[in-house]
């Protein structure tokens, strides 16, 4: 009964987490010693909380040096060294992903994350979503140190894709 009771709170968290309450999400926590009585509540690894929050800061760190390229390209005089700088970051990042999303480390780790279960149900897509992304990563990396401008937005509009891509299969749909 109580186990069901628990079941019926992480469920609404999802939901809420799903409307992108960021803030709500973090409610079950506060709820969490009640579950705890059972002795059902999931344990949370201080292991998988650490690779899930190191990701989420990459993923971070890849949006931020997608707009500052962005707003550069835009701004009518692009900063090429600022841009190829960027770019080197995103490639850097795009050389690890392929280990940030071990096994356990999707919803049922029992923390804030928009990692959907299809990353696991269907590891070879999002292998391929990867290396596509890796792909246009190195593919960007190249054209923005060069420093022609042309080739370097171009490269830019499908690095891009590979971000929506993914996010479209893999990521909860909360923008
Ligand atoms: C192969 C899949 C994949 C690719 C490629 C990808 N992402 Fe993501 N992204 C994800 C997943 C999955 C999450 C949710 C991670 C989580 O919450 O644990 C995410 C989350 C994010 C977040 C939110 C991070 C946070 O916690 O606030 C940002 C920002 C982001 N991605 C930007 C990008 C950008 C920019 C690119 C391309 C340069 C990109 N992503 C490419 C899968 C991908």
């Amino acid at each position: 009964m109580k186990k069901v009771m628990f079941g019926m709170i992480a469920g609404s968290a999802l939901l809420l987490a799903a409307c992108g309450g960021a803030e709500e999400a973090a409610t079950p926590e506060a709820e969490a010693p009640a579950a705890t009585e059972t002795a059902e509540a999931p344990v949370v690894d201080a292991e998988i909380v650490a690779i899930i929050e190191a990701r989420q800061d990459n993923l971070k760190e890849m949006g931020a040096s997608m707009r500052a390229i962005s707003e550069s390209m835009r701004s009518g005089s692009p900063d090429a060294m600022l841009i190829s700088e960027k770019a080197d970051i995103i490639a850097g990042h795009a050389a690890t992903m392929g280990d940030w999303f071990p096994a356990g480390s999707g919803p049922e780790a029992g923390v804030e994350t928009e990692a959907l279960p299809t990353i696991w149900e269907n590891p070879e897509g999002f292998d391929e979503a990867v290396s596509n992304f890796q792909t246009a990563a190195v593919a960007f990396q190249t054209a923005a140190a060069s420093g022609d401008m042309t080739a370097t937005g171009g490269a830019l509009r499908t690095l891009g894709g590979t971000c929506g891509a993914c996010h479209d299969d893999f990521r909860v749909d909360d923008d």
